[in-house]
């Protein structure tokens, strides 16, 4: 991918602090990030905050998302409803790692409450720095919308 890799990002506040440690890395790691809340700790519905994220990457605004809810689910099953949207819940380096490389996705999912910042960190770093397989798994991508 050339250029500046845009991203959007979201949270409840099951993945609100998570939310907001990442948005300092990935500063730190140069992508142009826009925040799309939530922007208080209080409780809110993770739709509301799924949706435009995925609507952002699906159009092209942005290149990829990062949701972050209590176990990541509620973001991922959301997203996921929008076509086009690959929304992979990833828990471990591994399953980020192969998020991007089998399933392609456009948006990583963190469960804020099941993992540490620091994994969450290293996650999203491996996320980025892998590239899509493609061959065999474009041909199962290419069979996912029904
Ligand atoms: C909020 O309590 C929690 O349900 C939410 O963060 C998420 O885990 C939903 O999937």
């Amino acid at each position: 991918m050339e250029g500046i890799i845009r991203i959007a990002i979201a949270a409840d506040h099951g993945g609100f602090d998570m939310k907001n440690e990442l948005i300092k890395t990935l500063n730190r790691m140069r992508f142009d990030v826009k925040d799309f809340g939530t922007k208080e700790n209080e409780s809110v519905d993770y739709p509301d905050y799924a949706h435009p994220v995925a609507t952002a990457v699906k159009n092209g605004e942005f290149d990829y998302g990062i949701l972050v809810c209590g176990t990541g689910n509620g973001m991922a099953i959301t997203a996921n409803k929008h076509e086009g949207i690959r929304a992979g819940l990833a828990w471990n380096e591994d399953v980020g790692k192969l998020i991007k490389e089998h399933n392609n996705a456009n948006i990583i999912c963190l469960p804020g409450r099941f993992v540490t910042v620091e994994m969450a960190r290293n996650i999203i770093k491996k996320f980025f720095k892998t590239g899509f397989a493609g061959d065999r798994h474009e041909r199962r991508i290419n069979k996912i919308n029904c």
